[in-house]
């Protein structure tokens, strides 16, 4: 075990309520995590913790060996906000927005192209380097953000819903992707996602929260009833189909929200 991330009793008050409470969990190197809980449960409130943008009420944050503030400063750690941090007509060509990811690096303006464009690919963008960003569908440019985080090549992203606006049949290839990103680069990813069915199938630990961590641990004993209604309340029903067959690729769980 090689922790990365660790949180011990943390507790966040925004303007005195509570958000996120007694948060305990160890995310080790190499590991991808997927952060699920319903709309207002603490998700990004906890990433935004981990990046030291928000201080803990109570209890500590461990990244990188170091504290949040400091460990950002290596630049080691990427960052996907939820929203996107680039207005979506910003005048420039997918290769400048890449680039951004590398304003603090010291490589040379070749070398600095030469990775930018290596990313591109990886994110399946290539040919795009002097297209306009603006021009871009909303997938496209999610996917140019991604290559902008990782051409840094930090040791750990945080992903805060990177799915969002990518379809369906290229999302379990984005989670592919991330999968081979992780073998390759040796990188540790924690993301968002509310797609709790695909996630299952790619992470190695899932993390339930809402307010509290209700779940941490592998994908495998994550789809119970009563964990399920802990996140997302008991007006849900859980649809498992072959649930003894949880991690295999024939698992599949949805949601149905009931009427009323
Ligand atoms: N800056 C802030 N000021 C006031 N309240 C905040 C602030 N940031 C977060 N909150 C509150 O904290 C709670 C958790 O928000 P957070 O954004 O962490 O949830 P989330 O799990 O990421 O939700 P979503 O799935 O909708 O992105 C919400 O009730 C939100 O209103
Ligand atoms: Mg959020």
């Amino acid at each position: 075990m090689n922790p990365i991330l660790k949180m011990e009793n943390l507790t966040v008050c925004i303007n005195g309520r509570i958000i996120i409470e007694n948060i305990n969990l160890v995310i080790n190197r190499k590991e991808i995590v997927a952060i699920v809980g319903p709309n207002g449960g603490g998700k990004t409130t906890l990433i935004k913790t981990a990046l030291g943008l928000i201080e803990p009420t109570e209890g500590k944050v461990e990244i990188l060996g170091t504290t949040p503030k400091k460990a950002v400063k290596t630049g080691k750690i990427g960052y996907l906000p939820q929203n996107a941090d680039i207005p979506r007509n910003f005048p420039f060509s997918v290769l400048d927005i890449v680039l951004l990811g590398l304003v603090r690096s010291k490589l040379s303006k070749e070398e600095k192209l030469e990775k930018a464009k290596k990313y591109l690919s990886y994110v399946g963008m290539e040919g795009f380097e002097d297209y306009p960003y603006s021009r871009l569908s909303g997938g496209q440019q999610q996917r140019v953000s991604i290559a902008r985080v990782l051409v840094a090549e930090p040791e750990i992203i945080f992903l805060d819903e990177p799915s969002t606006g990518i379809d369906v049949v290229a999302q379990e290839s984005f989670y592919d992707f991330l999968k081979k990103l992780r073998d390759k680069n040796g990188i540790t990813i924690v993301m968002v996602s509310h797609d709790i069915g695909v996630v299952g199938k790619f992470v190695d630990k899932v993390a339930g929260l809402n307010r509290f961590l209700h779940y941490y641990g592998h994908p495998r004993d994550f789809f119970q009833k009563h964990i399920l209604e802990k996140l997302y309340g008991t007006d849900v029903e859980l649809i498992i189909h072959s649930p003894e067959c949880v991690a295999c690729e024939h698992f599949h769980v949805e949601f149905r929200k009931e009427d009323g």
